[in-house]
């Protein structure tokens, strides 16, 4: 086992040696999440380099990043920690694969996508037969309502609006896999795992449904479906009874003018969309109401050339452009160094995440108490995995709360991780605890850390609670009692508040 040290000194190098050269270089292995590169050597977490001009990020090259097609050099730091540790609970979160687009560009043929999963189409996996005649048993499983009544995999010729794609049901079998041989070593969930030890939960669409099904698959193939239930999240933000919070919504719509203001203010963006709708003869307010960089972006992503005007007479016209695409893509970029520069976006993302944040501080919270004996063992098991299936304006938002706002915006199949460890050596060193006042031990995490990891990579340290330490040092892992007193109150101080309610309900701050 790589230690977590070695590994990101090994990343750093590898970094340090991908610098690159010309300003169109991709920017998937060079740069780190936030942005920055940097070397492990010296003490301080000095930013070498603070992302200067020429490396800023080209647009198309950034779009192939977003598609996130399966390859073979991803990077998966998952699992990894110094010796004497034991992995006691995993918590991830993911955005849907690859879809459909959900919108249509007017006069225009959709593009020609068959959602049908064959093994015979690329992008295939060795685990994609035996995916499908799984799910075909998945009324074994419990569902919560609306969830049985959804495909469990992809079955259109023609691909419905918004629907999963085999790329995407791929990508996330992979992501799967690739966490069930990062955490195989540290036996993370038994073999005879009891219901109450693994919790599933999507929202209700069948992208995301799908998505999560073909990861569980990749992470426990042929699991037992009578001892699975999967739990309905009805709101984007997974805040299950705690979603009503009026200052997240003012939040929100001022962020929202803030972005119409970037937008009309861009003088090429304005002319590129009235080129486009030229193009295709419609109205500029039609042409921007029908999303055109979704269905782009589907195009990119499944290599097919950008759509041409379908004539009346079953002729073919013009064509939108690669520098069309491009421009788009510019100042969608734009856009997100100007939300993180006004930072509404951040108290917005604060107050949305919380109660999924909270939930999961809880879990963990309860778990670690249980692994230093603070708590007797839970009847069934404690809870070792959670995997939450969502959409791009979750995963966004939790990254966006978490302080990680440099990270970039989540790619098709995204993955947010969040481990949480015991130190074994401490264990030892309690067998004769010191006891605080009350006779209870003085830690109160009992030696447990917490490892953050955004698509494969380590971002704990870049996280708000963890930021100030120094990963070098002689503990390179983040104390749990970081996280969770950042998610309890830390985590207002953006919103100039001390509690969720006073935060959502209160007219100031
Ligand atoms: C879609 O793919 C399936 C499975 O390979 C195939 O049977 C079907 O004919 C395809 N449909 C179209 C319209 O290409
Ligand atoms: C936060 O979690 C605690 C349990 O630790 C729970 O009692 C409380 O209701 C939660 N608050 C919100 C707003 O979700
Ligand atoms: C923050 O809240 C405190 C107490 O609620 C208030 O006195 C103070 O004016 C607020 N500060 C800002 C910048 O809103």
């Amino acid at each position: 086992m790589v230690s977590a040290v070695a590994a990101r000194f090994l990343l750093s190098l590898i970094m340090v040696n991908l610098l690159p050269t010309t300003p169109l270089v991709e920017e998937r292995p060079v740069q780190a999440a936030d942005g920055a590169v940097r070397v492990a050597q010296g003490k301080t977490r000095k930013r070498v380099f603070p992302v200067p001009h020429i490396q800023k990020p080209n647009p198309i090259s950034e779009a192939y990043g977003y598609c996130n097609t399966p390859s073979h050099t991803e990077q998966a730091w998952e699992g990894h920690s110094p010796a004497d540790y034991k992995l006691l609970s995993v918590h991830v979160m993911i955005r849907h694969g690859d879809r459909y687009p959900l919108y249509s560009i007017p006069k225009t043929k959709r593009p020609a996508i068959n959602c049908t999963l064959s093994t015979s189409r690329n992008p295939s996996h060795p685990l994609l037969r035996s995916f499908i005649s799984h799910m075909g048993k998945g009324n074994l499983g419990h569902w919560e309502s609306p969830l049985a009544s959804l495909p469990r995999f992809p079955n259109h010729n023609t691909c419905e609006t918004g629907e999963l794609t085999q790329t995407g049901v791929v990508q996330h079998l992979r992501n799967g896999k690739l966490l069930q041989q990062a955490y195989r070593p540290h036996s993370l969930v038994p073999s005879d795992w009891s219901p109450q030890q693994v919790w599933v939960e999507t929202t209700g669409k069948s992208r995301t449904l799908q998505s999560g099904l073909a990861f569980f698959y990749g992470f426990l193939p042929e699991f037992n479906w009578k001892k699975l239930t999967v739990h309905h999240q009805g709101s984007t933000l997974f805040c299950g009874s705690a979603c009503d919070c009026p200052a997240r919504n003012r939040y929100l719509e001022q962020e929202q003018k803030r972005q119409y203001r970037l937008r009309v203010a861009d003088a090429e963006l304005e002319r590129t969309y009235a080129d486009m709708a030229r193009t295709l003869g419609i109205p500029t307010c039609n042409l921007r109401a029908a999303n055109p960089i979704d269905s782009l972006l589907c195009h990119l992503c499944h290599g097919l050339s950008f759509p041409c005007v379908s004539r009346k007479d079953g002729s073919t016209g013009e064509c939108l452009t690669m520098a069309q695409f491009a421009a788009i893509r510019r100042q969608q970029l734009d856009d997100e160094k100007d939300r993180r520069r006004v930072g509404l976006y951040r108290k917005y993302a604060v107050l949305a995440m919380y109660p999924y944040l909270n939930r999961t501080a809880t879990k963990m919270e309860r778990v670690a108490k249980a692994a230093t004996g603070s708590r007797p063992p839970r009847a069934g098991g404690e809870e070792i995995f959670t995997l939450s299936s969502a959409h791009d304006v979750t995963v966004a938002p939790l990254l966006s709360a978490l302080g990680l706002e440099e990270a970039r915006f989540p790619p098709f199949a995204a993955r947010l991780v969040f481990e949480l460890w015991k130190s074994t050596s401490a264990l030892q060193g309690q067998k004769e605890p010191k006891l605080g006042k009350g006779g209870r031990p003085k830690t109160r995490d009992g030696g447990c850390f917490i490892r953050v990891l955004y698509n494969g990579e380590d971002v704990t340290h870049d996280t708000t609670f963890c930021r100030s330490l120094d990963r070098h040092s002689s503990q390179p892992l983040c104390p749990l009692k970081k996280f969770l007193s950042f998610v309890r109150r830390d985590i207002f101080g953006v919103v100039n508040a001390t509690s969720y309610h006073q935060a959502c309900y209160s007219r100031t701050g």
